[in-house]
């Protein structure tokens, strides 16, 4: 199986261009199949999320190539409206695909795509989404079934218990060609929805209101092609800065934008790092120990992001004094602790917080990833300690870091994917 050989105790310094954001390549790529022509969606990162995007486009009748340094999807003839089991239960993100599905073909048959490390992650709200909108939904066994009713999907008023991003992704895309108007309350506000109401606004779509609470879409008739460049990886971006910080480095991650990412950079400044944002990229120095943080909880955008939340915890695991990381997004979002602690850090967690009492240093073993980012947490914490490390269940990483040994290497660390 292939692992990172990580020597530790390197500092990670120099700067970066920051690569195209998986969360909102993923979204943007299924909703290109709204416009039923071609549309070119360029910094779509190199992951394995990516192409198993690609493949239930391919699946479904689409077809996509690599063109002009971007994904070509030419979605004219689309012939299925079932979305492969095995990759929706592979990647919870092929949940995406419904809507776009039923909007376009009025039919989509997609599976539960089950749990995942991290938490349950029911479909729920996307179902409730589409009934809002008329569609019909039954079961058949662990095949969900959603028909658009025979006058067309209407435009309706929806409102969100939770600021679900995936949810709201859904109902965007399934407003843009509903009949009449659509309101949504209680809308996700991350960055990477206000990404796909960029390019769908682009492919000819009425929204307003995309990254704030309340988003208002009149439906059109149909949607055209168009090219559309992907915003800057929010979450890769605040990794690589993190793996600075723990080795008293420095990065600059040119492309990075302030606005994505402030309350993580307002966590790393309370960490005692410096930040100074450049209208080009910000830069992230850490001369000394990291300091602990009293508590951190995570929350929906612009709140702490959960998808930083394993990797600040590795981070915090050699910072000076006790630091407490309250995670309220998903229910077991802590895998990476134990695998911190076999490195000698001390983490305890009681439910829905963890403990981290901030060691001076942490010793190189080998670990094992078992899901994205507290994987990436492991990559972190190796960089961080004395001595050899090496991280197993690369292909978590790899789902959302392209080329990430390649990228450490290029900032000083000793790193190679065996
Ligand atoms: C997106 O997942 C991201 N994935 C996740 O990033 C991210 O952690 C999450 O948003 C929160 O920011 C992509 O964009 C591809 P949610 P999503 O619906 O849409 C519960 C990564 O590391 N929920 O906002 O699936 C759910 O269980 C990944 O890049 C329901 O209960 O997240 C969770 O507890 C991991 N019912 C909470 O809401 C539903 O119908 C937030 O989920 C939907 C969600």
């Amino acid at each position: 199986m292939e692992q990172y050989k990580i020597k530790g105790g390197r500092r990670i310094e120099g700067s970066i261009d920051a690569c195209g954001s998986k969360n909102a390549a993923l979204p943007i790529l299924a909703a290109s199949i709204l416009t039923g022509e071609e549309c070119l969606i360029e910094r779509c990162p190199a992951i394995s999320d990516v192409n198993k995007m690609k493949y239930i486009i391919e699946s479904i009748g689409g077809r996509i190539k690599e063109e002009d340094g971007g994904l070509l999807v030419d979605s004219s003839f689309l012939g299925s409206t079932e979305v492969p089991r095995d990759l929706m239960q592979s990647m919870r993100s092929s949940v995406f695909m419904a809507g776009p599905l039923i909007s376009r073909l009025g039919r989509a048959e997609i599976y539960r795509p089950g749990g995942c490390r991290i938490g349950m992650r029911p479909i729920d709200m996307h179902i409730s989404v589409f009934e809002a909108f008329g569609a019909k939904i039954r079961s058949e066994d662990e095949k969900i079934v959603c028909e658009a009713p025979p006058g067309g999907l209407k435009g309706a008023e929806i409102k969100l218990p939770f600021p679900s991003v995936g949810a709201t992704e859904n109902a965007v895309c399934t407003a843009v060609l509903a009949e009449g108007s659509t309101v949504i309350r209680g809308a996700a506000c991350e960055p990477e929805i206000e990404d796909l109401a960029t390019f769908l606004k682009s492919c000819g779509a009425e929204i307003e209101g995309a990254g704030s609470s309340v988003i208002k879409i009149k439906g059109v008739k149909r949607l055209s092609g168009t090219r559309h460049k992907v915003i800057s990886d929010r979450i890769e971006g605040g990794t690589l800065m993190l793996a600075a910080a723990v080795t008293r480095g420095s990065l600059f991650l040119r492309g990075g934008v302030f606005a994505h990412m402030e309350s993580f950079l307002m966590a790393l400044s309370l960490c005692g790092c410096s930040v100074t944002v450049y209208n080009d990229g910000i830069e992230v120095k850490a001369q000394n120990r990291l300091s602990s943080l009293e508590k951190l909880a995570t929350a929906p955008h612009p709140g702490f992001p959960t998808d930083m939340q394993p990797q600040m915890m590795a981070a915090l695991a050699t910072a000076d004094g006790e630091s407490r990381i309250e995670e309220n997004i998903f229910e077991n979002r802590f895998g990476a602790a134990k695998e911190l602690n076999k490195m000698g850090a001390h983490i305890e967690i009681y439910g829905k917080n963890a403990i981290i009492k901030g060691v001076r240093c942490l010793e190189g073993k080998d670990t094992e990833a078992s899901d994205l980012r507290g994987g990436a947490a492991l990559v972190i914490a190796a960089l961080a300690a004395e001595g050899e490390s090496n991280v197993g269940g690369i292909k978590h990483i790899e789902r959302g870091y392209s080329g990430l040994d390649e990228r450490l290497r290029s900032l000083g660390a000793d790193i190679e994917r065996t």
